[in-house]
């Protein structure tokens, strides 16, 4: 790439940040001074050094990436963290059996010593990032295939991770492409390993409304838990031990209860996972006509199952709680998303930008480039849906996924490796403890119909087609598998030896699930890495030119780098809304609203009668608002996604107000299309946070390490 290029890109960035004037976006922190000044207009009172700074503690210090894609924030200067109870809803089953119901009941360490160790959980700080274009780039050249530039890209940019993380302990870096490759950023982060949880509420209240009303406004959901970092005694990252001490945070939130009022400025630091706001009319045409439709219908045919057999037993219940929670969210986001697509018209407005844009464009460098992107959609599309078809079956069934990951400890690349008996009882334990078989044999019938109705004949392999012609009928094979794998039975896994490789590789789970495995990554995968790779290639363009475009042309359009997982701030106001003709919602919702949704009867609305109790009383403490009934969530317009849900939300003088943990289910679209009357996220007012942990947990000890602004 040519300097001046490079130059005139970095100059467009910055101008096409500065136009944006919405809510909308999601943007860097290290670019953050591009945006302060209409943070402040809104009502930020303070400055961009401190939301982020590499010279001195900032509010990026308080925040971490929670788990695998979740955020937290810390809120005492002992390392205590503050996320949602769904990101810590897989430790607190772990912890959880029928005589320790922690999920039922909650869970509250009345000391440090009652703190509860999670393997595999770490949490990550972003200690700074950089723009690393110029250095990722090094040896590109224009007009190279993709395939070549993907190379040099991933090896320049292991060269500057390796030189990232040289500078001390528990360093873990990446590079990240934003604006499809027309910049890169190196992001290092220090990564802790002890994390115990301290606290949860019970379910009724940290799952709340639980399914029913996941996505919804207006919501009564207490959906946090908290857990605390440790490090050893030099503050550095280390392994759980005995040994270790509480975390002591460069930084932590302090906490305002003095409430929130329709019109405040609010922002919210966190990560934000994926979205795609610049895509091509093709690709959202693909997703709300095929793919979403697709994938909610057979996510439908699961939940059934699943709540079926859920609702007659109390154990599968628990075992079922998470994976069922896991299906359920993006089978009710996908839904809102449809709707709001449809209802914004995007694929037709977007289509009239094409046509603008394509006849803008003609003779010049971006020429023909939203033709190209059409023609690599048509051609992508069938093997999309083959993909999409694939991982929403066949890769659901969890005992050919068990079945595998035996097989794969006798089949690493090292031919040499002989089989490990810890390592596979490790696994069994985990999967066992988990499985209902009934559930498992159902799904794979209920969704392997559907796979065999809907997926053209040139798209299953073989072996499927032999195997269904063999059997029968899709029923006939579950009946078989169901019966005759080993892996059905824990005692023959159990017994597994070095000399059972023959009989793990020709398992029925396990061919099924690898001669699938195989058809993918000879048939399809290559065929969707090769037009991947030439859609970014040609997006990388369009982007480019649908910033040069809206700025010659004069249109108001905000860009900002699609969501990475990587922290980035979101700023807005307060803000009720109108989710259709006729119907207003306010923004906040209060504890009233919990009495009347109260159902004793119906498993989401059974509230614990503590909290009946307590109403009856209106033995509030302090946690109240101007109308002395306690407040429990709000809306904002905040720009969030999937990733979000734990994020702190600021007040305008840089404090905790509350706790990101969703959005109203008519703006799910908003990873796709933003609309600010109607896009809100959805967050847990402090004051239900601390009432819960006082008045449910009886654990206000823990206030004594927190810092309250009044
Ligand atoms: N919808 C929220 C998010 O996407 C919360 C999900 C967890 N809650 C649930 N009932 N499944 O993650
Ligand atoms: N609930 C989401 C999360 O878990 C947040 C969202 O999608 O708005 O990150």
């Amino acid at each position: 790439m040519k300097k001046s290029f490079r130059f005139i890109m970095t100059a467009m960035l910055a101008i096409a940040g500065m136009t944006a004037k919405a809510d909308e976006g999601m943007w860097l922190p290290s670019l953050i001074s591009q945006r302060i000044v209409d943070m402040q207009e809104k009502g930020f009172r303070l400055d961009a050094e401190d939301l982020y700074s590499v010279n001195q503690a900032s509010l990026k210090d308080a925040v971490v990436l929670f788990g695998r894609g979740c955020t937290g924030e810390l809120i005492s200067p002992e390392g205590l963290l503050l996320t949602n109870h769904h990101c810590g809803y897989g430790q607190i089953q772990q912890h959880s059996s029928v005589e320790h119901d922690y999920l039922k009941d909650g869970f509250w360490a009345m000391s440090r010593e009652e703190e509860l160790p999670n393997k595999g959980l770490s949490v990550s700080f972003l200690e700074r990032m950089k723009d690393v274009t110029a250095l990722v780039l090094e040896g590109c050249q224009a007009g190279m295939s993709e395939e070549d530039r993907v190379e040099i890209v991933k090896k320049n940019s292991q060269a500057i991770i390796d030189e990232a993380v040289k500078e001390g302990k528990g360093l873990r870096a990446t590079v990240e492409a934003l604006y499809y490759g027309n910049q890169y950023f190196l992001f290092i982060y220090r990564q802790y390993e002890d994390v115990r949880l301290v606290g949860a509420p019970p379910s009724s209240i940290g799952k709340f409304g639980g399914d029913t009303d996941n996505w919804m406004w207006p919501r009564h959901t207490g959906d946090f838990s908290m857990f605390r970092i440790y490090a050893d005694k030099d503050n550095n990252p280390a392994p759980y031990s005995k040994d270790n001490v509480p975390y002591r945070p460069k930084k932590y939130f302090h906490i305002s209860t003095k409430g929130v009022q329709e019109g405040d400025f609010t922002f919210i630091y966190g990560f934000p996972g994926r979205t795609q706001e610049y895509l091509h009319s093709a690709g959202v045409r693909y997703i709300e006509e095929i793919s979403d439709p697709h994938k909610i219908h057979l996510r439908t045919l699961r939940l059934d199952i699943m709540n079926r057999h859920q609702a007659e037993s109390q154990k599968v219940r628990i075992q079922y709680s998470s994976k069922n929670a896991n299906v359920a969210n993006a089978w009710k986001k996908w839904q809102g998303e449809v709707k709001g697509i449809k209802k914004m018209k995007t694929v037709q407005t977007k289509q009239e930008f094409e046509a603008a844009f394509a006849k803008w464009a003609k003779g010049g460098e971006f020429d023909g480039v939203t033709d190209r992107l059409a023609a690599i959609y048509a051609e992508l599309e069938p093997y999309q849906f083959a993909t999409d078809y694939y991982t929403e079956t066949v890769r659901t069934i969890e005992i050919a996924n068990f079945a595998m990951s035996i097989a794969r400890l006798f089949i690493q690349e090292d031919s040499l490796v002989t089989f490990d008996n810890a390592k596979a009882s490790e696994l069994a334990e985990s999967f066992y403890k988990d499985w209902h078989l009934p559930i498992d044999k159902e799904s794979f019938t209920a969704v392997m119909n559907e796979y065999e109705k809907n997926v053209p004949a040139e798209f299953k392999p073989a072996y499927y087609k032999e195997k269904l012609a063999e059997y029968g009928s899709v029923e006939a094979w579950a009946e078989d598998m169901f019966t005759s794998s080993l892996f059905t039975d824990p005692a023959k896994t159990a017994s597994l030896s070095p000399a059972d490789k023959e009989r793990v590789m020709s398992d029925p789970a396990t061919v099924f699930f690898n001669e699938f495995l195989k058809w993918y990554y000879a048939d399809v995968l290559p065929v969707t890495t090769r037009l991947n790779q030439e859609l970014q290639l040609v997006y990388r363009d369009y982007m480019r030119g649908q910033m040069a475009y809206c700025r010659t042309q004069r249109i108001p359009k905000a860009f900002y780098p699609d969501a990475n997982l990587t922290l980035r701030v979101a700023y807005g106001h307060i803000k009720g809304y109108s989710p259709a003709d006729g119907t207003y919602y306010l923004p906040s919702s209060t504890i009233k609203g919990i009495m009347e949704k109260d159902n004793p009867e119906i498993f989401d609305y059974n509230i614990p009668q503590r909290l009946r109790d307590i109403y009856a009383t209106k033995d509030y403490g302090r946690w109240t608002d101007a109308s002395g009934e306690v407040p429990v969530c709000f809306i904002a317009t905040n720009h969030t996604t999937g990733g979000n849900s734990g994020s702190p939300v600021i007040n305008a003088d840089g404090d905790l107000i509350g706790l990101n943990f969703d959005r109203v289910w008519e703006g799910t679209m908003s990873d796709i299309v933003f609309d600010p009357e109607i896009c809100r996220n959805i967050a847990l007012d402090i004051r239900y946070v601390l009432f819960t942990i006082e008045k449910i947990g009886e654990a206000d000890y823990l206030f004594d390490e927190m810092t309250f602004t009044e």
